[in-house]
């Protein structure tokens, strides 16, 4: 019997405000596989796109290897072709995902401090638990810390009221924040279980940092020190400048780069997404020297097609890169040098001008908005 497959429209759990769409694929009346597309905005290259997050790909163990979860990706991929998705993120397991064209963008971030070192530092404001008027300005935070920060999932105030709702076995998350009612200058979001002290978001603008940032980190220090702990990680990429303070005070930075899982991304529609992009490339290319800055950028993909951004006068820069290397690239994943060593041909282009507007950064999504 030909496998049947089913697309349901349904709403995204609260804290995400999405939409997804769930596909089934059934088999005589059984449903033997299912994937899911939470329909995201990401920040992209400075910019927001729109984002296919898949989750919950699985087959029954019984129907495996018959080749159901691929097409299961396959449809997932002309849904989002058709639905008008600019790139899909994923968070994979080993070796299996590639087969769709994604690759890895996101490393992970593991930063972490010697509970004693953490007795350096002062505690100059108050750390308090946020309450319901906090949460627009803890949006603001976490909107202001990540406009640059590539694979930023876009956040509404629901996101943060829904957290507040949320327990685990009984422990509800816990938002500590620092700074006047209404008025947060930081904030670290903590797992329910308060046996793991497990820091999901850890959010602090650079003006902030001697101040709430010093004081949240003290706490957390404080919190471990009673549970004897020898340790304290955050999940955080090295550039935040929370992590200026904790060099100084001494740490451990660890980024991981897996060879073929973890958060894989693709282009579903690159001219989609260079549309998308196009106004913070201009901005981009504002800031640059008036001899410098290209009239135009060519994406010239040798397995996904052709689109331009039309900026004004000036040469044309041209980017020839497979697929998934110009995500790579656009996301900051790579920077270009490395990229164009292996896959970029003879004519090496203007490699100065493409490392200005797409320069090598620490893509991340936070952990809480993974799906
Ligand atoms: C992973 C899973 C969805 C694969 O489903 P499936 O229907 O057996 O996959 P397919 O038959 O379509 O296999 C497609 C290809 O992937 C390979 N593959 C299958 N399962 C794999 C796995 N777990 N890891 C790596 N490769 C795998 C197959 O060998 C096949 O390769 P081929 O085309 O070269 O022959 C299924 O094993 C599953 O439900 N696992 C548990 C849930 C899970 O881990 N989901 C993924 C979450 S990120």
């Amino acid at each position: 019997m030909e496998p049947e497959m089913r697309f349901e429209q349904a709403d995204g759990p609260r804290s995400r405000q999405c939409q997804q769409c769930k596909l089934s694929l059934d088999v005589a009346g059984e449903t033997v596989g299912r994937a899911e597309v939470n329909d995201l905005t990401m920040r992209l290259a400075g910019a927001w796109v729109r984002m296919g997050g898949i989750a919950n790909v699985v087959v029954q163990s019984q129907h495996r290897g018959k080749g159901y979860a691929s097409r299961l990706m396959r449809e997932a991929v002309s849904y989002m072709e058709r639905e008008g998705y600019a790139v899909s993120i994923l968070f994979g397991i080993p070796d299996f995902y590639h087969l769709f064209d994604y690759v890895p963008v996101m490393p992970e971030y593991n930063v972490s401090v010697n509970v004693r070192d953490t007795e350096q530092l002062a505690v100059t404001t108050t750390v308090r638990e946020a309450r319901q008027e906090d949460h627009a300005g803890l949006l603001d935070l976490y909107t202001r810390v990540n406009a640059s920060r590539s694979g930023a999932v876009r956040r509404t105030r629901v996101f943060y009221e829904a957290l507040a709702d949320e327990v685990w076995w009984g422990h509800p998350t816990r938002i500590l924040v620092t700074g006047e009612a209404g008025h947060p200058t930081g904030y670290m979001l903590l797992e329910g279980d308060p046996a793991t002290l497990s820091v999901m978001d850890v959010i602090v603008p650079a003006e902030h940092v001697a101040t709430a940032g010093a004081s949240l980190i003290a706490w957390l220090g404080r919190e471990a020190l009673l549970r004897r702990w020898e340790r304290v990680r955050l999940p955080m990429p090295p550039d935040e400048p929370l992590v200026g303070l904790l060099r100084r005070i001494g740490c451990k930075v660890e980024t991981t780069h897996p060879a073929n899982y973890g958060g894989m991304g693709r282009i579903v529609d690159l001219a989609v997404l260079a549309t998308a992009i196009e106004p913070a490339i201009a901005g981009r290319i504002r800031a640059l020297p008036v001899e410098a800055r290209p009239g135009r950028v060519e994406f010239d993909c040798t397995d996904a097609g052709q689109a331009g951004l039309e900026l004004g006068a000036g040469p044309a820069l041209r980017i020839r890169l497979p697929q998934q290397q110009l995500l790579q690239l656009l996301m900051g994943y790579r920077g270009v040098e490395e990229l164009w060593r292996e896959h970029g041909g003879d004519d090496a282009g203007d490699l100065a001008a493409i490392r200005a507007l797409f320069p090598a950064g620490y893509p991340h999504m936070w952990e809480l908005d993974h799906f």
